[in-house]
């Protein structure tokens, strides 16, 4: 029986207090449609460099079969590249749209006219205001924990300013793992949890077995906070984002001097030929702290539910 109930629950019409991130290309309409099913909120992420074909497919994996709720996960200045891509997100009609790291101004009324909530991963007292003016329904308060792109302020005091901010359903990310975690940002004041790295490990997700070993094998302190990848890739991700991923030799040698990995160089190479074969050793693995607290490769719904069934026991304590 699911007893945690907040507004977020409500909101979404789900019965536990957890969405499953939009990581790209990981989290599919596979991994969205497990989530939702488990009684969790499942999102699709959607990157700027993602192909309609591919996009097409995966947000048919969640419209197709019995009806679900479900969110699809977008980057402000992806959109501002690409603006079919909102058009397309629009259109497969989820509950809900997350436009992050940017402002989501411009697209806020257009999203609520078309009955979606939308939400907005924010990383500083100033992303917080800015998701505020735009209008947005649900601020994500993403800690530097998180594993992907994402700030430098940590989830705890991130979370606590941003409740301080407004009265608006706030949901936490970056770190949390278990249901101590979701416990704890629900005493805090959160609505709910906004969990990515652990769905790294659901059998859903969008990754290989490889990928899965490297992250059961990590530890909380082998995480990387590193401008690195994007750099290696010609990605235009603004400066003050970097991005989590496992820490290997490579990523900590470059991290500081990115400007000495243009076209041509021999580390672009030698990353190249590493992500071709998936060698983690150089190639790049987006993944946050919390996978210090991951050890097992299991269906997205053991996850929810053990989230949810440890929550449950230490919150009954209050
Ligand atoms: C592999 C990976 C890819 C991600 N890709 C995206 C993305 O495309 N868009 C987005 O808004 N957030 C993305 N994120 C960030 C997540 O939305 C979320 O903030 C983060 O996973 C939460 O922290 P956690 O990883 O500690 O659970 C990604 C995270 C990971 C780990």
């Amino acid at each position: 029986m699911h007893v945690i109930t907040t507004r977020l629950t409500e909101q979404l019409g789900v019965s536990v207090p957890l969405l499953n991130a939009p990581m790209t290309p990981q989290a599919g309409g596979r991994l969205a449609r497990a989530v939702s099913e488990a009684g969790g909120f499942g999102m699709v992420g959607i990157d700027g460099t993602d192909r309609q074909e591919d996009i097409a497919e995966q947000l048919a994996i969640i419209r197709d079969g019995p009806p679900v709720p479900f969110g699809i996960g977008l980057v402000a200045w992806a959109i501002e590249q690409r603006p079919e891509l909102l058009d397309i997100a629009i259109a497969a009609r989820p509950t809900l749209i997350s436009i992050s790291f940017g402002d989501p101004a411009p697209y806020v009324s257009r999203l609520h006219e078309a009955g979606i909530i939308v939400a907005s991963q924010v990383q500083s007292r100033d992303w917080a205001a800015v998701a505020l003016e735009a209008g947005v329904d649900i601020l994500v308060a993403q800690g530097t924990e998180a594993g992907g792109h994402t700030g430098s302020v940590g989830t705890l005091p991130l979370l606590q300013i941003v409740l301080e901010m407004t009265n608006r359903p706030v949901v936490a990310a970056g770190g949390i793992a278990s249901g101590r975690g979701l416990a704890a940002v629900l005493a805090a004041g959160a609505e709910g949890a906004w969990i990515g790295t652990p769905f790294l490990l659901a059998e859903e997700a969008r990754n290989s077995a490889k990928a899965r070993e490297r992250i059961v094998q990590s530890s909380e302190t082998e995480t990387l906070y590193t401008s690195v990848y994007d750099r290696l890739q010609d990605m235009r991700w603004p400066e003050e984002f970097r991005a989590r991923a496992i820490r290997t030799a490579f990523g900590a040698e470059w991290t500081g001097r990115e400007e000495l990995l243009g076209a041509g160089t021999s580390a672009r190479a030698t990353f190249e030929r590493a992500k071709a074969i998936e060698d983690f050793d150089v190639a790049h693995l987006y993944a946050g702290q919390s996978v210090g607290l991951l050890h097992a490769v299991r269906p997205a719904a053991a996850i929810v539910a053990e989230i949810e069934t440890q929550a449950e026991q230490l919150l009954e304590r209050w």
